[in-house]
């Protein structure tokens, strides 16, 4: 069987230190390698496959399609993407508002800034987002994003992007001590930044709600705040509900925890929508964004945009997160998760902190010295204890995902109970076996 390793530029990673085993197939929460060697996923791969691997409602609805048309571009009309399109309009309550179909999240973003700009009638309006954010890796995204990993590549001054300090209340910039404290510093940052900017020239304000690769956990206070403080001020905010949609954080979308008082403006979305079952990504607009789009030429498009197969894929998923009651179950899960974490740093003076476990989405934080908070190497490195851990674990077959001193557990919707009690008992087991001095 041929290997990629010579062949393929893999991502995130040296090229020459790529040496992954080859997987051939899926059920549920594990992927199976071509050895044999069966994974349980405890990441959902990039936080993705929140309906499990090979969800069999969704390649069955990817064939159907396959057999019937596979592609059509957006000049003409998919019966998969008007479906999708309702499905999502009603699933997130935008009234009149418009779905754009994107291939991935990093798309999906540079669209709801186009749009949040063409709105606004700012063509070049500026944005904020925040430090230790990621919105993908595109140019622009690369831009907004906060992530330092990317950030000596591009100027975000270039691309018309403010960036403020996130709500990181275990760690915050504002050197607040209570989560409250950070959530209200951190938008009231937003708000200080659009007034020193001027609400007249700002677009939009782009951020995770809840989760993301970067770790950060906002306090609950915090959205509700950003949005009532950029609705004051009449400034688009942009929801990147990449990761936390579809269930992650125990919600269709995750701000929808704070009904009304969290709605968006625009919301963004990729990975769950399909459970990665195919690429696609969706801009949603609210009625109101749409409505001031309605009379206009519309400068953009892809040659992929709604792709009939990504769009079935989509309609498919929706009706699977609805039908096996999973945006619930994942509510429940996680917080059964994130109490037994708790109970591991009880035990574990290595664990700085556990956040997260609104859905089936929580954040372990290492660090060196509890009082200090200091890490083992500088952010965003990886400890070599860490690196053990994880080497061990996918021996024992857990793939587990790891970001500097972060590890971030986001399991598929779908896990068996046992299989995620005993993934954290191994993890325990690992965090005694290693040494963290
Ligand atoms: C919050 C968030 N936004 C955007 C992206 C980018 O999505 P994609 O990799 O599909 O471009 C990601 C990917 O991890 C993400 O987590």
């Amino acid at each position: 069987m041929t290997n990629e390793r010579d062949d393929v530029l893999h991502s995130w990673c040296v090229q020459a230190d790529w040496n992954a085993p080859t997987i051939v197939a899926g059920e549920g929460a594990h992927f199976i390698a071509d050895n044999g060697q069966r994974y349980l996923d405890l990441s959902s791969l990039a936080e993705c496959m929140n309906l499990g691997h090979q969800h069999p409602a969704v390649v069955a609805a990817i064939q159907r399609q396959a057999e019937q048309l596979c592609f059509v571009t957006a000049a003409w009309g998919a019966e998969p993407r008007a479906a999708l399109a309702r499905g999502l309009l009603e699933r997130s309550g935008f009234d009149g508002g418009r779905v754009y179909f994107t291939l991935g999240g990093a798309d999906a973003n540079e669209h709801a800034v186009k749009f949040a700009r063409q709105a606004r009638g700012l063509p070049r309006g500026r944005v904020i987002a925040r430090e230790r954010s990621y919105h993908g890796a595109s140019y622009a995204t690369m831009a907004l994003s906060g992530d330092s990993r990317t950030q000596a590549q591009v100027d975000p001054d270039a691309f018309g992007v403010l960036r403020v300090p996130p709500p990181y209340s275990y760690r915050c910039p504002f050197g607040t001590t209570a989560p409250a404290d950070c959530g209200d510093a951190a938008a009231r940052a937003v708000a200080e930044a659009i007034d020193a900017h001027g609400a007249a020239d700002v677009a939009a304000v782009l951020m995770e709600p809840n989760a993301g690769t970067n770790g950060i956990v906002a306090p609950p206070n915090y959205w509700p705040q950003l949005r009532a403080e950029t609705r004051q001020r009449g400034v688009y905010l942009i929801a990147d509900e990449v990761m936390s949609g579809f269930g992650r954080c125990g919600e269709w979308f995750a701000w929808q925890r704070h009904g009304e008082a969290g709605r968006p403006d625009l919301m963004t979305l990729a990975k769950g929508l399909t459970g990665a079952h195919v690429p696609l990504g969706a801009v949603v607009l609210s009625a109101e964004v749409a409505e001031r789009l309605e009379h206009e030429m519309l400068y953009t498009g892809l040659t992929y945009c709604g792709h009939p197969l990504a769009c079935a894929a989509g309609v498919a998923a929706l009706a699977a997160y609805a039908d096996g009651q999973l945006i619930e179950r994942s509510r429940s899960l996680g917080r059964a998760m994130f109490e037994r974490l708790r109970e591991l740093a009880q035990r574990h003076t290595v664990i700085g902190d556990v956040r997260g476990g609104d859905g089936l989405f929580a954040v372990i934080e290492l660090v060196r010295d509890r009082d200090s908070r200091a890490l083992h190497v500088p952010w965003p490195g990886v400890s070599a204890s860490l690196r053990g851990l994880v080497a061990r674990a996918l021996e024992l077959g857990v793939s587990l995902a790891v970001r500097g001193n972060l590890i971030i557990l986001a399991p598929p919707l779908v896990i068996a109970e046992r299989d995620l009690n005993d993934a954290i008992d191994l993890i325990d087991r690992l965090l005694a076996e290693f040494d963290w001095s």
